[in-house]
């Protein structure tokens, strides 16, 4: 079978990512990324995205190109990050994709931003070919789902997501709060490596006998980010000492860990599916990853993790994701699906 060679763009956020995959073989992943200009406001500025992207893409494309040692003329097919996202920074990706797809004269396929993280998974070579059903957790600083997936290119139902922050956004936050960078993610991590996790009992979101009903599979963290506020507000000499706060981070960062890692294995049991696949770029969070392995261990589930640099936005996963619905016979997109921020799996 000829592998369909897939150039993907990936636009939604604050990276630039290009990927080109055969099949699901990774050719090449290049990312560009706005974080730094955004760093300043302490979170990605929608304009700012939008603009470094229209910057970023033809140098990336190029670069892609050259890594993967291919010509546009060799592509079987262009793909694109539709939603969920910023609506500007989606259409610049669209707009460049159209105009690829349209020259070029090859199909052009809207892809799930979402399902797309997934998708990433299946270019993990290592750990052998990707296996249904499984439930997924996706984990970054604009999401935070939980989905069955029976299979990628049409039937993955979302089981559950925030009600309002996302687990990043929550770590950078929290971060803000205890006086430390943004991204706030690695700094916190860095920063409980010496704490205590049991220091301070913060409160795990939606997770009360009383939530299970309606919100089994839901996740909240807006209720924690404010409790560790208010804890920092009342023992402002924790804060200002490196013991107190690498103990307050630890806490923080537990509670977080423990919601996350606790509702996907009820996800695993209730549904009776022995994989757990992460994704999203708060799964380089080392304790995460060590809960995660430790106690899906425990409960007889095989964990998948891919590579970071495909955990983070890219657009390797748009690629590997249209490749699938490809080879699944999917037709392409008419050119007249424009950005959907708020597009669900
Ligand atoms: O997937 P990603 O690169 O971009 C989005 O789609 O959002 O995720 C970025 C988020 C940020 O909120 C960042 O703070 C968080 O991932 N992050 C981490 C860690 N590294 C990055 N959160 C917790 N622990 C980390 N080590
Ligand atoms: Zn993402």
């Amino acid at each position: 079978r000829h592998e369909p060679l897939v150039l993907g763009i990936e636009t939604s956020c604050d990276e630039t990512g290009i990927g080109i995959v055969r099949g699901r073989t990774l050719l090449s992943n290049t990312i560009a990324s706005s974080m730094d200009e955004h760093a300043r406001y302490g979170g990605v500025v929608p304009e700012v995205a939008a603009r470094a992207h229209l910057e970023a893409l033809q140098p990336a494309i190029e670069a892609a190109l050259a890594e993967a040692q291919v010509t546009l003329d060799d592509l079987d097919a262009v793909a694109v990050t539709s939603g969920p996202g910023l609506a500007g920074a989606l259409m610049v990706g669209i707009g460049a994709a159209k105009g690829l797809a349209v020259s070029l004269g090859k199909p052009l396929y809207a892809v799930n931003h979402l399902v797309g993280h997934i998708a990433a998974d299946i270019l993990d070579q290592d750990a052998g070919p990707l296996e249904y059903p499984t439930v997924a957790l996706l984990v970054s600083g604009g999401h935070t789902s939980l989905l069955l997936v029976r299979d990628l290119t049409h039937d993955v139902e979302l089981l559950g997501e925030t009600v309002d922050d996302a687990a990043g956004e929550a770590f950078d936050k929290v971060a803000r709060v205890l006086g430390l960078p943004y991204p706030g993610g690695p700094e916190i991590d860095r920063a409980a490596a010496s704490g205590d996790p049991g220091a301070v009992a913060f409160p795990r979101g939606l997770s009360r006998a009383s939530d299970m009903a309606e919100h089994r599979y839901d996740f909240s963290f807006s209720g924690l980010k404010t409790a560790v506020a208010r804890f920092v507000e009342a023992n402002p000499e924790m804060r200002a000492d490196d013991a107190g706060r690498a103990d307050i981070a630890a806490s923080f960062r537990e509670a977080v860990v423990d919601v996350l890692v606790t509702k996907a294995l009820n996800a695993c049991r209730d549904h009776g599916v022995p994989r757990l696949l992460l994704g999203g770029g708060v799964i380089a969070n080392r304790r995460l990853r060590e809960v995660a392995l430790e106690r899906a261990a425990a409960a007889g589930v095989a964990v998948r993790i891919p590579p970071f640099s495909l955990c983070t936005d890219n657009g390797a996963m748009i690629a590997a994701l249209a490749a699938e619905l490809i080879a699944s016979g999917a037709d392409p997109s008419t050119l007249a699906f424009g950005a959907d921020s708020t597009l669900p799996v």
